[in-house]
């Protein structure tokens, strides 16, 4: 096996296939919501989004990160398992007793050593957390890795990671920039419209050609921290038939909007609370607190890459 942080485990992986099905979950209006990173102020903007227009919420996975202390820990995962969820990488170590994966990332080489580690130690303090939990715990674990949703005849599929591993990068910003073609074989062999995931941190929303017709490959980055250079919002995927006042960007399929929306938390509240679980020098201060603080180095320029030949155009 590879170091731990790097590798991707079996169980981790599943077939593109897997996605042609028929649907688990109908909506009028679908939030996905990946990457909550146990940020409470961000769940509530959530859930508030969603409670105004009556709409459907996945969250697809790590809605656990920062939550390390005990009061945290319990208040995301019961608010969260009221609603459809899938297991991200964190969900399946927390539940899992250490194999050797670390934080199951399965972290690319363009991410450095160090960050792994300290990613590896981060989940290890969360995994102290989660053993005081154990019915929290069994219940992460029994969570899918998958869901099919349905809106407005459009076909979803919704993992954290992409379509052939819960962990997997093929649908970060970066390898859908360097092999759009592998990308899209698997968009293909889902037999869906829109894809949905989260896990590589950043943004993206392009659009590919399938057999289907135009999809869409919409990968939220983070839900509970910045996404974009100087923000202090999280992002969410809409899916739905009217568009959002709010949305920062989007792309039109037929009669739908997929849209990326921002998740408006608590700023101050929320950097108070982490400063508090996780101070300076701690592995989740020295990889994190930075981006929290003041978003990375990314452009919404950079996220939206879908064609403008008509059969898609800027909602927002
Ligand atoms: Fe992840």
């Amino acid at each position: 096996m590879a170091e731990p942080g790097r590798s991707c485990p079996r169980h981790y992986r599943y077939s593109p296939a897997v996605f042609a099905r028929a649907a688990d979950v109908e909506a009028r209006s679908l939030y996905v919501v990946g990457g909550l990173y146990g940020n409470p102020f961000a769940l509530e903007a959530v859930l508030d989004l969603a409670r105004r227009e009556g709409a459907t919420l996945v969250f697809n996975g790590d809605f656990n990160w920062f939550d390390a202390d005990p009061e945290g820990f319990r208040a995301i995962n019961e608010t969260v398992l009221q609603h459809a969820a899938l297991r991200g990488n964190v969900e399946t170590e927390l539940a899992g007793e250490d194999a050797g994966a670390g934080c199951g990332c399965g972290y690319p080489q363009w991410v450095g050593d160090a960050e792994v580690e300290r990613s590896n130690r981060i989940l290890e303090r969360l995994r102290e957390t989660a053993r005081g939990h154990p019915d929290l715990r069994a219940r992460l674990g029994g969570l899918p890795m998958h869901l099919v949703a349905e809106v407005g005849g459009l076909r979803v599929g919704i993992a954290h990671g992409d379509a052939e591993s819960l962990a997997g990068w093929q649908f970060s910003q970066e390898a859908l920039r360097e092999r759009p073609e592998r990308a899209q074989a698997l968009l293909a062999g889902a037999a869906v419209d829109v894809f949905a995931c989260t896990h590589t941190c950043l943004p993206v929303m392009q659009d590919f050609a399938t057999p289907r017709g135009t999809a869409l490959i919409v990968n939220n980055g983070a839900a509970g921290m910045p996404n974009f250079r100087d923000a202090r919002f999280g992002l969410a995927t809409r899916i739905a038939s009217v568009p959002s006042m709010e949305a920062l960007y989007g792309a039109r399929l037929g009669a739908i909007v997929v849209e990326a929306v921002p998740v408006r938390y608590d700023h101050e509240a929320w950097l108070a609370r982490f400063d508090r679980v996780w101070p300076a020098g701690s592995p989740a201060s020295v990889s994190y607190r930075k981006r929290i603080a003041s978003g990375p180095g990314y452009d919404v320029e950079q996220a939206l890459r879908t064609s403008s030949n008509g059969a898609l155009s800027r909602a927002a």
